[in-house]
């Protein structure tokens, strides 16, 4: 199965059905934003920390990877980085283009798997900021390895992603509140549930998505050369919410 296509087309689908993370920045945000006002997020509801960042960002290289929508990479232009929006979802890097044009901003897109960043030559950028979205990969190492190797000595990833804790529990029983343990992590879409399953997340509109483990996620960061600098816990957007957060950002440095 082409996942990866299968996954570009719920996106594009998502971006018309307006998802959440498919709903662009308003105005009002971008003038706040050249003000000095602003935030962004790596995961539901938290905004990464404002020293995760570097003082200005004026003419800073940023890449936002898997973050088409029209969020991060308005905000980041309008505080005059050089913005890049790399993302596998042409609806989701339009709504990037949407914002750049109503408010005048320069934004690159660039349709692509995040798996694969070879369109970039070595040490392009100053910072990488990769939202909540590797749920949607197989396998997580080569973004890792990818993002150390596009980013300049000193450069900054910040990404998010998910506790693969919600993966143990049966999906559709989670939707209903009900815990039902079922899985083993890592978790995949293609081999943890039956192809009738899957063709039912399909249908509700659901991507094809993996569980990976806290050591894919963290202790790859850090095989791939990165220092863990920062840290932090959210919501996942989930009936486990009550009980634990399951979203998690971290701050790497090259
Ligand atoms: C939850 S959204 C995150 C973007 C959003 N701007 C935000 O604020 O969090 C997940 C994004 O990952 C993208 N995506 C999924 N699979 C991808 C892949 N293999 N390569 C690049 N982007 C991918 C989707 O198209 C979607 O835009």
């Amino acid at each position: 199965m082409d996942f990866i296509k299968l996954n570009q087309q719920v996106w594009d689908k998502l971006v018309e059905t307006k998802n959440c993370w498919s709903i662009p920045v308003s105005t009002e945000e971008i003038e706040n934003a050249k003000k000095g006002d602003w935030k962004i997020v790596v995961t539901p509801s938290k905004p990464v920390p404002r020293d995760w960042f570097s003082e200005s960002l004026v003419g800073k290289k940023v890449l936002c990877l898997a973050s088409g929508g029209g969020q991060q990479g308005p905000i980041m232009a309008a505080i005059g980085a050089e913005v890049t929006v790399f993302d596998n979802s042409l609806n989701q890097l339009e709504q990037d283009k949407f914002v750049a044009k109503r408010e005048g901003l320069e934004i690159e897109t660039v349709q692509g798997d995040m798996r694969d960043l070879s369109v970039f030559e070595d040490e392009t950028f100053d910072l990488i900021i990769h939202p909540w979205s590797n749920c949607y990969i197989d396998t997580v190492f080569p973004v890792w390895k990818e993002a150390y190797r596009v980013l300049k000595k000193g450069g900054t990833l910040i990404s998010g992603f998910a506790n693969p804790f919600e993966y143990i529990f049966d999906l559709n029983e989670l939707e209903k509140g009900k815990f039902v343990v079922r899985h083993h992590i890592p978790y995949s879409d293609l081999t943890s549930v039956s192809e009738v399953e899957l063709k039912g997340f399909l249908e509700k509109g659901e991507g094809v998505c993996f569980g990976h483990t806290l050591e894919d996620q963290i202790q790859g960061q850090i095989k791939a050369g990165f220092l863990i600098a920062g840290f932090y816990e959210d919501i996942g957007g989930s009936a486990l919410d009550k009980y634990i957060n399951t979203s998690i950002a971290t701050k790497a440095i090259k």
